[in-house]
């Protein structure tokens, strides 16, 4: 077992003003960032505090390879209503594992190149492992049963009238969503290939009554069909669960987080698709934009009271989306 030394766990900055606050779901917002992004996740804070949690307090979990800065952690103190916890996530995870051969690892990035964005990133497929297998499991996040991912630069673009923790666990939800799209397939090129052996290998953990022909082309294939895990709202007991660890090592040991470039997305999904049934996945129709794409809620009247954003651009009626094919299952 992985030990960590207090300075990874145990700088927690609570707010007097949040003393003996309950909160109606143990959830926490994660927030995997660098220290150099303060501004772009001041700006996406500032707007999911005027939005959501000005109104609910929930606290943040703030994750780096490297340690936070005195100035970033004094910047998320003001820009925040929740309790702060920054983290620093230990090299283990942040880094090839020693079974993967570096020398093949290093001609699959140059090979990939510039042909696909973050082709030949070592750090992008090291995040892609990351929220894939480990954050979850930071000593930070024990406390807590569901999360919700924020990314810096994001952008909520209409006000939340509701708890959407709250909803997850009064709906028996396991897994939210907002922008779903199609995977480039040059980065996943054996994922499906390997899913499907490590299906073979653990039968009993495919549910019954999963989503699996949500990402199955009519040729049996993958259909490159993902949630865009930028935006999750989800159970953590889903990815603690021996199922989804299990699938986790399993394509760790395959290495195609550094051989292709698998995303933490396609696996998050096609773990949602084999360990779900579509009764426990969500659909958020809420404001919410990560460049190039957005979600904007189309009921006029919500739009019109909730939103600043232009519904005729949400991701939904773009031809890459998959959300109506999900919404159809
Ligand atoms: C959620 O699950 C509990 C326990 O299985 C059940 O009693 C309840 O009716 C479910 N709620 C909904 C909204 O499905
Ligand atoms: C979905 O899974 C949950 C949890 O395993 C189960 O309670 C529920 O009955 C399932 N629903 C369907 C429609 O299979
Ligand atoms: C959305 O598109 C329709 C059809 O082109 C147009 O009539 C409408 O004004 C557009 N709405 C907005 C908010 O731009």
């Amino acid at each position: 077992m992985l030990t960590y030394t207090p300075d990874q766990i145990r700088d927690s900055r609570l707010k007097p003003g949040n003393t003996g606050l309950v909160l109606p779901v143990r959830a926490a917002f994660v927030i995997l960032v660098r220290n150099s992004e303060l501004h772009q996740l001041r700006a996406t804070i500032r707007q999911l505090e005027d939005q959501f949690n000005a109104r609910h307090r929930y606290p943040y979990v703030f994750l780096n390879d490297k340690p936070f800065t005195e100035e970033f952690k004094r910047a998320m103190e003001w820009v925040t209503s929740g309790d702060c916890h920054f983290g620093l996530v230990p090299y283990e995870h942040w880094s090839m594992p020693p079974w993967i051969d570096r020398v093949r690892a290093k001609w699959a990035m140059t090979m990939m190149g510039s042909r696909v964005p973050y082709g030949d990133s070592e750090s992008y497929r090291k995040m892609c492992r990351y929220e894939s297998g480990f954050f979850f499991r930071h000593p930070l996040l024990d406390g807590f049963d569901y999360y919700w991912r924020v990314e810096p630069g994001v952008e909520f673009t209409c006000s939340i009238p509701y708890d959407p923790f709250k909803f997850m666990v009064d709906n028996n939800k396991s897994y939210g969503f907002a922008i779903s799209l199609r995977e480039i397939p040059v980065t996943v090129k054996s994922l499906w290939k390997t899913t499907n052996a490590f299906r073979a290998a653990y039968p009993d953990y495919t549910a019954p009554n999963n989503m699996l022909r949500w990402v199955t082309a009519p040729d049996g294939d993958y259909n490159m069909c993902h949630f865009w895990s930028n935006f999750e709202i989800a159970s953590l007991a889903f990815l603690r669960s021996p199922q989804y660890t299990a699938y986790f090592d399993f394509l760790d040991r395959a290495g195609g987080f550094f051989l292709e470039r698998w995303g933490d997305a396609p696996i998050h999904s096609l773990a949602v698709a084999m360990f779900l049934n579509k009764s426990q996945v969500h659909y958020f129709d809420i404001g919410y934009y990560h460049s190039p794409f957005q979600n904007c809620p189309t009921d006029p009247h919500f739009n019109a009271q909730h939103c600043f954003c232009n519904s005729n651009h949400s991701m939904i009626y773009n031809e890459d989306s998959c959300t109506n094919d999900w919404l159809a299952l």
